[in-house]
């Protein structure tokens, strides 16, 4: 399978085969490209999806010692996304499939990062509950299986990742945000500001994060901030919004009955994250999961994985298309 990802700032190419694993993958970030814009600009991303996807291609099957012959499907990123980049993601991959002669098959955005644990040496049974925090989503979702998921809560504003970079950016540390004050709150202090933990008290398993960056604003404001302060607010903010991530999955988790966490998506990379989660599973007996850090940010791996199972499931290939509006919770099995 090869799985092509194009929906945002990364263009990402894998060689997948379901019996012998993940045989080659490659990545190329636009991050610097956007960066002097301080967010990414949907016409050069496409534009710039047009000039990497090719040679990526080409990398990854000489990677895999691969050629064209060996490609049996084509799996690619129909959605969410901006429209333009995942239009050229979607048009190389019919491009292939009709050249070659084989499947071709759209993988919701999502439910790539949702699987993508399943790449890892220890990857987790169904069914698991899954926290998703990327820079466009926070979810919590019940995941019985391929195709089989079900919403339990969201973010009724900014997701984590959206609130890490645009915090970052009221810090002055540009983008992208959330790599950048994770780095920066490495050097700081939580506890030295006091920032509130959004929604933590409320029964629901509902997120909010805009009022944090206004938080952090407001305090900077207010005080004469040096540096240090800088790194301590930095510190305190990525202590807020992991202190929220692992109690409302915690409260997920006990709620399913079930003992399996999954952490996906960009924020997952987080160290923070990484570490409070970790322990607090351990504490309660909770069998926690994340993908590999390669692999938790946008990349073509985990499109080529959702590909492949998703054909296996389904059995047929799709239609042309992308949908850059596209609810998780409307997939079906197969
Ligand atoms: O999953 P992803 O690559 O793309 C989307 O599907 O959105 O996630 C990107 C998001 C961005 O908001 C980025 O700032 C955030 O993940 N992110 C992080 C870290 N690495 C990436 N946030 C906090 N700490 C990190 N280490
Ligand atoms: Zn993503």
């Amino acid at each position: 399978m090869l799985g092509i990802e194009s929906s945002c700032d990364e263009t990402g190419v894998a060689l997948f085969h379901p019996q012998r694993g993940l045989l080659a993958h490659a990545l190329h970030s636009q991050a610097q490209m956007h960066a002097e814009y301080g967010g990414v600009v949907p016409e050069l991303a496409s534009r710039d999806h047009i000039r990497r996807l090719l040679p990526l291609v080409r990398q990854v099957l000489a990677d895999a010692g691969a050629s064209l012959a060996h490609i049996a499907a084509v799996a690619y990123t129909e959605g969410p996304g901006l429209a333009g980049a995942l239009l050229v993601g979607a048009g190389l991959a019919h491009g292939f499939a009709f050249a070659l002669g084989v499947p071709v098959i759209g993988v919701h955005h999502l439910e790539g990062h949702l699987l993508s644990p399943l790449l890892s040496a220890r990857p987790p049974e169904f069914p698991f509950v899954a926290l998703l925090v990327s820079g466009g989503h926070t979810q919590l979702m019940r995941v019985d299986g391929v195709g089989r998921y079900a919403l339990l809560g969201e973010t009724v504003d900014d997701a984590a990742g959206e609130a890490f970079d645009k915090t970052a950016q009221v810090l002055g540390l540009g983008y992208p945000g959330g790599p950048a004050l994770a780095a920066f709150a490495q050097s700081g202090i939580a506890g030295r500001f006091s920032l509130p933990r959004p929604k933590m008290a409320s029964d629901d398993l509902e997120f909010s994060f805009s009022g944090l960056k206004t938080a952090v604003a407001t305090t900077l404001r207010k005080n004469a901030v040096d540096a240090q302060g800088r790194a301590d607010l930095a510190a305190e903010f990525q202590q807020s919004v992991v202190d929220v991530l692992v109690s409302k999955s915690l409260r997920a988790v006990e709620a399913s009955g079930w003992k399996r966490l999954v952490v996906a998506g960009g924020v997952g990379a987080n160290q923070r994250l990484r570490e409070c989660l970790g322990s607090a599973a351990a504490v309660r007996g909770v069998d926690l999961f994340f993908p590999e850090q390669r692999f938790c940010t946008d990349n073509g791996a985990m499109i080529a994985l959702a590909g492949a199972l998703r054909l296996k499931a389904a059995g047929h290939a799709g239609a042309f298309g992308v949908r850059p509006r596209w609810d998780l919770g409307t997939l079906e099995a197969s």
